[in-house]
């Protein structure tokens, strides 16, 4: 796949750094349909909602809780039109297109362009698990 081939190539070019700048028209079509297939229910197209996320502190943070959000879901509670409260689900996504969802709510909200590839997203379930071990350890 081209935008594979663009992402493998901007990776061995850039690993030394996190946020970059891709060219004009770099295309992620995979993230955008996940996004409109999945997120945009509870986002919208574009983050305002009903579950806005526009003005979220995550934005400024580094992009592992971004990537953390997404694969594992988040604890805050939104109402349904059922009356029910929910947080926000894992997306049930593989490891890569979690990382392509990821970099294009970024993109879409943040408007900022940041690299995330399925190392990411691996990286960061490995750190989740070992984190949660640790609290339950704790608690015992
Ligand atoms: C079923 C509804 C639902 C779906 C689908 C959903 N979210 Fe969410 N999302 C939520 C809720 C509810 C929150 C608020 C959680 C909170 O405030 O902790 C949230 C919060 C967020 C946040 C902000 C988290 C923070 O701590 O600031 C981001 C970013 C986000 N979602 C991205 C996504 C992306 C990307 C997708 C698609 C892969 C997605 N969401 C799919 C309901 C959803």
């Amino acid at each position: 796949m081209v935008w594979n081939t663009a992402l493998l190539l901007l990776t061995t070019a850039l690993s030394c750094s996190a946020v970059i700048n891709l060219s004009a028209g770099t295309q992620n079509d995979r993230g955008r349909a996940i996004y409109t297939e999945y997120c945009l229910r509870c986002h919208g197209t574009k983050g305002q909602g009903p579950v806005s996320i526009q003005q979220k502190e995550i934005w400024n943070k580094p992009i592992d809780e971004l990537i953390r959000i997404v694969a594992f879901g988040a604890r805050g509670l939104m109402s349904m039109s059922n009356g029910t409260r929910r947080g926000m689900p894992a997306a049930p996504y593989s490891d890569a297109e979690i990382a392509q969802v990821s970099m294009y709510v970024t993109q879409l909200v943040a408007k900022k362009d940041v690299l995330i590839t399925e190392q990411d997203v691996v990286r960061v379930r490995q750190q989740h698990t070992k984190s949660v071990r640790g609290k339950f350890r704790a608690a015992r």
